[in-house]
């Protein structure tokens, strides 16, 4: 298929869904199984226990053989994290975690925008000279953003962000429209992250309390921006309908959301869909899912006109 997997691990640590190193190393085999073998994970992961995601995939020597692919993301989502000395320490302790002399993408996870993005990008490159990676990422930034990072390493000959991670999913289409052109104008991948909405086609109704640590329990970090962003009256409408659409065709909302993603979305040839789960069971599913081929037409042509009727209230796609 053209567009990739990438495993996500944002569930993944002693305080995070995916506890033991045991439990990891399972999800990996299976994901493995499939016939896929990029990983992504980052500094902050599982939220609230920076680490621990990062230590898992080292002490299971992910990358032994060429088995698994690393992406990761830098300490971010804090005032003064992409000053250059803020991000030679973080990847320092991420590489140690990792056991890993460089991986693949090296992101910056988020703008932080205390910091000249000239002071960052020089330490990015700084490092990709010493060879800590091999492809720039950035996450989260809005488009003149994006294009200030492209402009300056064209003028400065420094490395070009070449992946790019933001949400994407049946109710969050405006990347169509803002990012993507872009992305491809400078030749930048994207990876689309929470392609299930972090669970809002499947374990959220209309007017029932999130359970709790789920991804929209309000105490979570993950809860506050996924309540801000899905937590809408359009959004509840268009779940339901195309909960109804799909109940005609025996296809459930989140088997409906991944073949769509990976079948009929502008994702393309180097782009990639992030998988989220937060048990081996989901994980099976989703697999089984992204597998799944074409939607039937009448689905395909349900989401676009569900989309219509919320693309003013659907998620920005920027931070
Ligand atoms: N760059 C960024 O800023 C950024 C942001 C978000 C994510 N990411 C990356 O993208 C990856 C995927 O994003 P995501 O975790 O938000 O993906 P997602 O698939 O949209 O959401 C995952 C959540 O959805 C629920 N879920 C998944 N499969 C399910 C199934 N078959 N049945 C029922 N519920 C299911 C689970 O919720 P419960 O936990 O409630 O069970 C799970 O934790 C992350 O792991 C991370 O690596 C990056």
């Amino acid at each position: 298929m053209t567009v990739d997997l990438i495993l996500g691990t944002n569930n993944v640590g002693g305080h995070g869904k995916i506890k033991t190193v045991e439990a990891m190393a399972e999800i990996l085999e299976l994901y493995h199984s499939h016939g896929n073998k990029y990983l992504d994970c980052a500094y902050i992961y599982p939220a609230g226990f920076p680490g621990e995601a990062e230590s898992f995939l080292g002490e299971l020597n992910v990358t032994d053989n060429g088995k698994f692919v690393v992406d990761t993301k830098l300490d971010s989502f804090r005032d003064g994290a992409h000053t250059e000395q803020s991000i030679y320490n973080s990847i320092k302790v991420q590489l140690e975690r990792l056991k890993v002399d460089k991986v693949r993408t090296l992101y910056l996870h988020a703008p932080d925008r205390t910091v000249s993005f000239e002071e960052s990008h020089r330490a990015m490159n700084e490092l990709y000279k010493q060879g800590k990676f091999e492809r720039f990422g950035l996450s989260n930034y809005n488009v003149k953003e994006i294009e200030e990072f492209a402009e300056r390493a064209r003028k400065n000959g420094w490395v070009a962000p070449s992946s790019y991670e933001g949400l994407y999913n049946i109710v969050s289409r405006r990347p169509e429209t803002d990012l993507l052109p872009v992305l491809r104008k400078y030749n930048i991948s994207f990876y689309a992250y929470s392609p299930l909405a972090s669970g809002f086609f499947s374990n959220i109704k209309r007017g029932q309390a999130p359970a709790p640590g789920s991804q929209f329990d309000p105490a979570t970090f993950n809860g506050t921006f996924n309540q801000d962003w899905f937590f809408k009256d359009d959004l509840f409408t268009a779940v339901e309908k195309l909960t109804e659409v799909g109940e005609k065709h025996g296809i459930s909302n989140n088997e409906i959301a991944l073949r769509w993603l990976r079948n009929h979305s502008q994702l393309g040839k180097g782009d990639a869909i992030l998988v989220g789960y937060s048990k081996i069971d989901q994980l099976k599913q989703n697999l089984e899912y992204l597998e799944g081929g074409p939607l039937p037409e009448e689905i395909v042509q349900a989401i676009d006109s569900i989309w219509e009727t919320i693309k003013d209230s659907a998620p920005e796609s920027v931070m």
